[in-house]
């Protein structure tokens, strides 16, 4: 066959095509992890779009078993947000990279625009039926039904019925079937996967039916919404020259460059202006954005890295707080020790905003769950519960020298570790979002956190380590007391009652003083310190 035959075979395909072919790559591997895929981006949906219509969710999920041995299942699962109107609900649920949260720079749990159509996919390709949604919007109740056109990308709706809906109905309810999946109690399956989101999200009611009807209610343990994170504009440091150019073509208010680069990016003033125009003299900040070149672009990208700027704004997130995890992880395990950092914001890759909390739970309930080096991984209050391997969270805790901290062996020790990373962009390693990339600034983050979480767990063991020597040495030389109180009454003829209570004194002052020295030393603890400026302190005006 000469060479050039091969074009023949040349052809297009979609993403939808693509994903058909890879969709191990969305996480459905595995029957167990693949009914808790699904699961996991239908129900971050609807926490997104009820915090988003500033709702408290009530989350209704249940499976039922079609067909045991075929594994058959269908899976409903109901919000009360606000709906997707009718003009949408095709895109939202049946095609690949559409979407209200990838264009944003906004802390939400869905980034991309694949999941739900990813779930619609899968019932598909395992059960050839399309998926039933009924979205209730602005008071019209419609039903339909949503399947894929593979080929082109495209979602195929058939609408079943349009009613005015009933007072107080809302929210968007999934139903579909699948196959090739299993509904499972173990450490990877749904029950566990809702338990851990009712943990980072206490604002949340979720109910479960499982398979044999029996139902579990997570209820809310605070009855309103977390703040709501602001909607920021990208920072200049994290602009590339080809986003740059993207942004300036789609710009249609803005004649002048200057302004348009005010109005898009965060943290442009005027100031920042003037230093720009100073450190180009050949590039004209007057000129209409879209006529700005390649090589201009590229100039202003790499002038961008030359101005000092004030890190991006931080209120941009939100984390699950101090006090709302201390309550999470007391009701879970009601441990020992337990201790949860309260972190500013940092960047990485130069201007994405991004925040680490970490809670730490060490002996009494961790103990009696019989849990041993517990790792919980979240971002943006999502459990990850798949591919920890490769994720930075992971991999941090792992390499963490645990020693330092009086943890002799963390997998076998009573110790859970929660990690919550929150970001407007979380880098995920992939489009199955289930775990992080290790990018340099977020794993350093991440140990810094860990670190100052595990000084205070430090603190109180080797504390209560101390004290239980000095009490075992105080019992070993009180032992000889009486002994000797005797022996030196008989060689001075003083009182033995009076030489005993003498050296209790002696003993008890000692040990006394070795106790306090032992608080004193907890106090300061080890010098870990990370080095590194807060987001808040970066730059400058
Ligand atoms: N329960 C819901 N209520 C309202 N809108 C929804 C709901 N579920 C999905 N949507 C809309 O459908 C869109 C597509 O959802 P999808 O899960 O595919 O993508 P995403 O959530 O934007 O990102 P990701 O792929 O990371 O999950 C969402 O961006 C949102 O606008
Ligand atoms: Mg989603």
């Amino acid at each position: 066959m000469p060479d050039d035959d091969v074009f023949k075979q040349f052809k297009e395909h979609s993403i939808a095509e693509f994903f058909k072919k890879n969709r191990q790559m969305l996480g459905f591997t595995g029957k167990v992890r693949s009914m808790t895929i699904i699961v996991h981006e239908i129900v971050t949906n609807s926490l997104d779009a009820c915090e988003e219509a500033g709702v408290l969710p009530d989350i209704f999920v249940q499976v039922d078993e079609l067909d045991k041995e075929k594994e058959h299942y269908r899976l409903t699962i109901k919000d009360n947000g606000p709906g997707i109107p009718r003009s949408h609900l095709g895109k939202a649920l049946g095609q690949m990279l559409a979407g209200t949260k990838f264009h944003r720079y906004l802390q939400q749990r869905g980034q991309q625009g694949i999941g739900a159509a990813a779930c619609t996919m899968f019932s598909y390709l395992t059960t050839g039926q399309p998926t039933k949604a009924v979205s209730v919007y602005k008071g019209k109740k419609l039903t339909a039904s949503i399947g894929i056109d593979f080929k082109q990308n495209k979602p195929v709706v058939e609408v079943i019925e349009e009613v005015d809906a009933s007072e107080g109905e809302s929210g968007l309810t999934f139903i579909s079937e699948f196959k090739d999946v299993r509904y499972e109690r173990s450490n990877y399956g749904v029950y566990e996967y809702l338990r851990r989101t009712a943990l980072a999200n206490p604002h949340c009611a979720i109910t479960l039916i499982e398979p044999e009807g029996r139902s579990t209610a997570f209820p809310r343990s605070v009855i309103v919404n977390p703040s709501k994170p602001t909607e920021i504009k990208p920072h200049p440091l994290g602009i590339g020259t080809h986003d740059l150019l993207e942004f300036a073509r789609q710009n249609r208010e803005k004649r002048r460059l200057s302004s348009f680069l005010q109005e898009t990016f965060s943290r442009v003033s005027a100031g920042k202006i003037d230093e720009l125009r100073a450190l180009l003299p050949n590039v004209d900040l007057n000129k209409n954005p879209q006529d700005l070149s390649w090589e201009e672009a590229e100039a202003l990208v790499k002038a961008f890295s030359q101005v000092k700027w004030i890190a991006p704004a931080t209120d941009s997130l939100v984390p699950i707080g101090k006090d709302q995890v201390e309550v999470s992880f007391r009701n879970i395990f009601n441990p020992e020790v337990l201790v949860v950092t309260e972190r500013s914001p940092k960047v990485y890759r130069g201007g994405i905003p991004f925040m680490v909390e970490v809670g730490i739970a060490y002996g009494g309930g961790v103990a009696e769950a019989g849990k041993k080096g517990e790792v919980m991984r979240f971002a943006n209050r999502v459990p990850l519960l798949f591919d920890s391997g490769g994720c930075a969270i992971t991999e941090t805790i792992k390499t963490m020298d645990w020693k330092r901290y009086d943890v002799k062996d963390f997998e076998e020790e009573p110790i859970a570790v929660l990690v919550n990373l929150i970001s407007v962009h979380v880098p995920y390693t992939s489009a199955g979002k289930q775990a992080v990339s290790p990018e340099e600034d977020v794993m350093d983050e991440i140990k810094f956190a860990i670190m100052e979480a595990s000084r205070g767990v430090q603190k109180y063991l080797s504390g209560k380590r101390k004290a239980h020597e000095i009490a075992t040495k105080k019992k070993v030389v009180s032992r000889y007391i009486q002994q000797l109180s005797g022996d030196l009454s008989s060689l001075t003829g003083e009182k033995k009652a009076d030489i005993e209570k003498a050296l209790t004194k002696i003993v008890e002052e000692k040990y006394a003083r070795e106790d306090m020295e032992v608080e004193e030393t907890a106090e300061t603890g080890p010098e870990t310190g990370n080095g590194k400026p807060d987001a808040d302190n970066e730059g400058e005006e």
